[in-house]
């Protein structure tokens, strides 16, 4: 599967279905959120990870902070108030399109549209705290792999990350369908049984090989906990990461 496939699949969600596409909750497609109510989810969140970090005593600086995967603004926008400055990076043109509509902040929120498997758009040890949850989860391995190092690149010494994955599915059967969905027999599969509409996949990485590659690549872990935020289905982790 190439990056453009990805792409191609969340900007049709972006187009169709955007709200529903982030957020999945099963009374809301169709376009049903109510948008504050929709908003108003990340701000709970950006507050319960930032208590987080509070009761694990971890120090975050508020100069700069990027939120990846930021969909139409859902949690970037619940960042702001807290950093000087919040950039959001997505994939798909039609959520950043939203996401500017929806931006009450003004230059302290600035969306980029990222094409790329990395993060060149950024220098080196750009931001104090990173933030991705929802998104590592939707796309092969390789690049959630490839991500996770670039925001080890992007973040300043003493900075801290903090994302979610789903290390296994509950069910183990599961784990047979990984290898396939990115190959073209799988796409081939989705456009005949899907048509136009988009397709909510999900991915997961081991916890063991995640804390591999991050300790590997000079990251410190605070910690991991379970998480929720994937689809029940899943058992999915939250970490918490400085370097
Ligand atoms: C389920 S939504 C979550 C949005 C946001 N994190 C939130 O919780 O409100 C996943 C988002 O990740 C974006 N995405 C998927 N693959 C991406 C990639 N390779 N780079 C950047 N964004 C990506 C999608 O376009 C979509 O907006």
């Amino acid at each position: 599967m190439k990056l453009q496939d990805l792409q191609e699949n969340w900007n049709k969600f972006g187009e169709q279905d955007p709200l529903w596409g982030i957020l999945a909750w099963p009374d809301k497609s169709q376009n049903r959120w109510e948008i504050d109510a929709f908003f108003a989810t990340g701000v709970a969140e950006i507050e319960e990870v930032l208590a987080y970090l509070e009761r694990l005593d971890v120090q975050v600086a508020r100069e700069a902070a990027l939120d990846f995967g930021c969909g139409v603004g859902r949690l970037t926008q619940a960042l702001a108030p807290h950093f000087r400055v919040v950039h959001g990076v997505d994939i798909s043109p039609a959520m950043l399109a939203l996401a500017e509509q929806y931006n009450r902040f003004g230059d302290r929120c600035r969306y980029h549209l990222n094409e790329a498997d990395d993060l060149g758009l950024f220098a080196d040890g750009s931001f104090d705290f990173i933030y991705s949850n929802i998104t590592l989860q939707h796309m092969p391995p390789r690049f959630a792999r490839a991500y996770l190092l670039e925001f080890l690149r992007v973040l300043r010494p003493g900075g801290v990350l903090v994302f979610q994955i789903p290390s296994a599915p509950r069910q183990k059967w599961r784990l047979l369908l990984q290898p396939l969905k990115p190959t073209r027999l799988w796409r081939l599969y989705r456009r005949l049984r899907y048509n136009d509409r988009p397709v909510m996949e999900m991915y997961c990485i081991p916890k063991a090989r995640v804390l591999r590659l991050l300790r590997a690549h000079g990251a410190r872990v605070v910690d991991v906990q379970p998480d929720t935020s994937a689809d029940a289905a899943w058992i999915s982790y939250r970490y918490c990461v400085t370097r």
